[in-house]
């Protein structure tokens, strides 16, 4: 405390609690610019009040959202080229589409796509991505230094596989060698500006993976105190192989589970084709679960039961998925979220849908929490570092200027209009520790210092 004050000014919409909304109507958040953390928050008129103008560097009003960031855990870099690409299932199409793109993924392809990749994360309100790179060193390093450049909150790692791998080197080396690149690029990236960037140990699943090279992966993460993504149980096809190829384990948790992958620093996407060991085991270990709904459609994979899955103590955040799933929007996939609960009531007897604020919490402080910031960020509390979108609101609602007015809609029906019309079009701007990332008309690569052309 204390540098230069930003007032955001805009309707406070938050989720601290799954099921609860927060809402202050024309209030305002007081930013300071040296720490990035929200110093006061409530009343706009009474804010202004009692701070003198020249203090405060005032911007917003009544048409805009101010909402905690959205929290995308779990993507894919490499693949955002080939999105609504092929209607196969998930092996057939990592083989044809992803596995060749994640091939090129090379140096001049990295240095290109990855700038363009984050501000397309920001430009979606998109504040913090837990992210998969291809298998390659130099190409992961360059999109950590697009990352850095990006301002965003991000956590990345190289694909590490050593089963059916689709890199040059010899099988017999590809062990160590992924191995000691990973070590290396978390030796230099975790923790790095600032602390926004992590590094993630990411071997793939289990299918491409051998059991000494999970282990591995397992024991640099514990060494090094840093996280670990994969993915589990996404697909009846892919679950059949891992029966085949690890007949000693359980079931496919416990591959995971046998080579010390399991854990609260661990996000595992889809886990959809869950028995109740698993459940049980995954709760019992705090292991955080990456629902992936559009995803889990695109390659015909299955519908997660949330509900039973957070009865049981999971934790779950929202991840697009890309290239699987089509689109990087998080509102999209809220909304894919919250019809595919819907549509379970249809046909099973106790399910329970999932509302808009339910979704909009999963996807802003419950994956905050599923990646472990949430107590920096995910919610509008003072203390927290400000990571927040800004929606204009007039670009959701039908008619625009002419439609219903902002302020004649209940809170609910906001987030829900954000989730069924929401997405770049009306971000206002993205803000990450208090640092703008993106405003309306920003166009990549030159992101946050260039004036955009919004007022905020
Ligand atoms: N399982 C292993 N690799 C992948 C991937 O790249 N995408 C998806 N959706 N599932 C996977
Ligand atoms: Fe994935």
């Amino acid at each position: 405390m204390s540098g230069e004050l930003l007032g955001l000014r805009g309707h406070l919409l938050d989720a601290p609690v799954f099921g609860q909304l927060r809402s202050w109507r024309d209030g305002a958040l007081l930013i300071d610019s040296a720490t990035g953390k929200i110093v006061e928050m409530g009343d706009h008129a009474l804010l202004k009040r009692r701070h003198r103008p020249q203090k405060v560097r005032w911007v917003g009003g009544p048409e805009f959202a101010i909402l905690p960031g959205l929290v995308d855990v779990h993507a894919h870099l490499p693949q955002y080229p080939a999105v609504a690409r092929g209607d196969g299932e998930l092996l057939p199409w990592l083989r044809q589409y992803i596995f060749p793109l994640e091939r090129d993924f090379a140096k001049p392809r990295a240095a290109l796509q990855s700038p363009l990749f984050f501000h397309d994360l920001a430009r979606h309100g998109t504040t913090s991505a837990w992210l998969y790179s291809a298998i390659y060193e130099d190409s992961t390093d360059l999109a950590f230094e697009a990352a850095a450049a990006s301002g965003l909150r991000i956590g990345l790692g190289k694909v590490m596989m050593d089963v059916g791998s689709y890199g040059p080197l010899q099988p017999k080396k590809i062990l160590s060698v992924s191995l000691l690149e990973s070590e290396s690029l978390c030796k230099k990236w975790h923790n790095a500006n600032g602390g926004l960037l992590r590094y993630v140990f990411s071997p793939r699943f289990a299918v491409s993976c051998s059991d000494r090279l999970m282990r591995g992966a397992a024991e640099l993460a514990k060494q090094y105190g840093t996280p670990i993504q994969t993915h589990l149980s996404e697909n009846l096809g892919e679950i059949e192989k891992v029966k085949f190829q690890f007949a000693w384990a359980k079931d496919y948790t416990d591959v995971y589970d046998q080579c010390g992958l399991l854990g609260p620093q661990t996000v595992l996407g889809h886990c959809i084709h869950l028995n109740p060991r698993e459940v049980a085991r995954l709760a019992e270990t705090d292991s955080r679960v990456a629902h992936c709904p559009t995803s889990n459609i695109y390659l015909a994979s299955g519908i997660m039961p949330l509900d039973r899955w957070r009865a049981a103590g999971l934790k779950i955040g929202l991840g697009s998925d890309v290239a699987a799933g089509p689109e990087l929007n998080m509102w999209m996939v809220m909304r894919s979220a919250v019809e595919q609960q819907r549509a379970r009531t249809f046909y099973e007897k106790d399910a329970r849908p999932l509302k808009p604020i339910e979704a909009f919490h999963l996807a802003t402080f419950g994956g905050a929490e599923v990646l472990g910031h949430g107590r920096e960020t995910g919610t509008l509390d003072v203390g927290k570092e400000a990571d927040l979108v800004v929606v204009e609101l007039d670009k959701i609602v039908p008619y625009g200027k002419s439609g219903p007015r902002p302020h004649e809609l209940s809170p609910q029906d906001l987030i829900a209009l954000c989730i069924y019309r929401g997405g770049p079009h009306a971000t206002a701007a993205t803000y990450v520790r208090g640092r703008r990332v993106y405003a309306a008309g920003d166009t990549p690569p030159q992101l946050a210092e260039e004036a955009g052309a919004g007022n905020i």
